[in-house]
C-alpha cells in the first residue's frame, strides 16, 4: 500500500530476495509497538514512531532470508529486532554509542526465542567494531550524525565487516530537495540537539568502491516530509571461502 505521503523510487530491487509479502507501513508501526510494547517511557514511544518516518517496511526485504547481520548505529535495535520477528536472520550484532538505547535493545531482545543469537554493545563507529565478517552490514539514519572527518572511514570499515559475496545496506536522509533536508535538519536538531552533517550518496557510492564495493541497487523514498535514499552495495565473492557468524 502506498499512500499520497509515501512516495517510492525504487531500482533494481528485484534482483533482491523478497519476502513474498511485503510490510506495509501500518505492518510495521504494528510490528514495532508489539515489539517495544514492555519498555518503559519516552523511547518507546520514538521508536513506535519510526516506521512512519524511516522506512523500515521497505528495508527488511533487502535483507537475504538466513542472514547474519551486523548493524551499526542501531539505536534501541528496531531494525535487527524487526528482521528477527520476521524470521528473516539467524544471528544479529548492533552496536551504537548510546547506553540507554543499547539497554532498551538488551531488554527487548532477552524477549526473543532466538535472543541468545542477538548481541547489542555499547561503542562508537570511530572505535573498534565488534569482531567478524557478516552476510549483511547496515548503517542506517547514522553517517548524518557522525563527524565528516570520519564518514569515509566509517563505509572502509564496514567492507572489512562484510562477509565475501555479502551486502552493505546504507541507508540514510537525502540532502536534496533543500526544503526537506532543512525539515529532517530540523528534526534533529529540535530532537538530539544536534547540528547534522549530511554525506552525499555519490560520496558514499565512490568510497564504496575504493573499499571494493560494488553499488547493486539504489532506492529513494518519501515519507512525510522526510527524503531517503539508499544503496545495497555487493563484495564480491572470492574463491576462498571465509569465516563468517
Ligand atoms: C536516527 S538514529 C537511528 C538508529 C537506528 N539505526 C534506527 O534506524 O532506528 C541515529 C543513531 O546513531 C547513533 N550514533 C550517532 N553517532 C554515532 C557514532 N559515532 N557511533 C555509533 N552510533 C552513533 C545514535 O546514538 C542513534 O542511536
Amino acid at each position: 500500500m502506498q499512500s499520497s505521503l509515501v512516495r517510492t523510487d525504487v531500482t533494481q530491487v528485484d534482483s533482491l530476495q523478497s519476502t513474498g509479502h511485503r510490510l506495509t507501513v501500518p505492518d510495521a508501526a504494528k510490528m514495532v509497538g508489539e515489539i517495544y510494547s514492555g519498555v518503559a517511557g519516552a523511547i518507546k514511544y520514538k521508536q513506535s514512531l519510526r516506521p512512519y518516518i524511516c522506512p523500515f517496511h521497505t528495508l527488511v526485504d533487502l535483507v537475504p532470508r538466513g542472514s547474519s547481520i551486523l548493524d551499526v548505529g542501531c539505536g534501541a535495535g528496531v531494525f535487527i529486532t524487526m528482521l528477527a520477528r520476521l524470521e528473516r536472520i539467524r544471528s544479529a550484532v548492533g552496536f551504537d554509542s548510546d547506553g540507554p538505547a543499547i539497554a532498551v535493545a538488551k531488554q527487548v531482545a532477552a524477549t526473543f526465542p532466538m535472543s541468545e543469537q542477538i548481541h547489542f554493545e555499547q561503542r562508537a563507529a570511530q572505535d573498534k567494531w565488534p569482531d567478524g565478517r557478516f552476510d549483511v552490514v547496515s548503517v542506517i539514519d547514522v553517517m548524518h550524525h557522525v563527524d565528516p572527518l570520519n564518514h569515509a572511514d566509517v563505509i572502509g570499515t564496514a567492507a572489512e565487516h562484510i562477509a565475501d559475496g555479502g551486502i552493505l545496506i546504507y541507508k540514510d536522509m537525502a540532502s536534496r530537495p533543500l526544503w526537506r533536508a532543512w525539515a529532517n535538519r530540523l528534526h534533529d536538531r529540535l530532537s538530539v540537539q544536534e547540528w547534522i552533517n549530511y554525506a552525499k550518496m555519490d560520496d558514499v557510492i565512490g568510497w564504496a568502491r575504493a573499499a571494493n564495493l560494488q553499488c547493486e541497487s539504489r532506492g529513494a523514498i518519501n515519507m512525510l516530509w522526510y527524503r531517503h535514499e539508499w544503496c545495497v552495495f555487493r563484495r564480491p565473492s572470492t574463491a576462498a571461502p571465509s569465516a563468517t557468524h
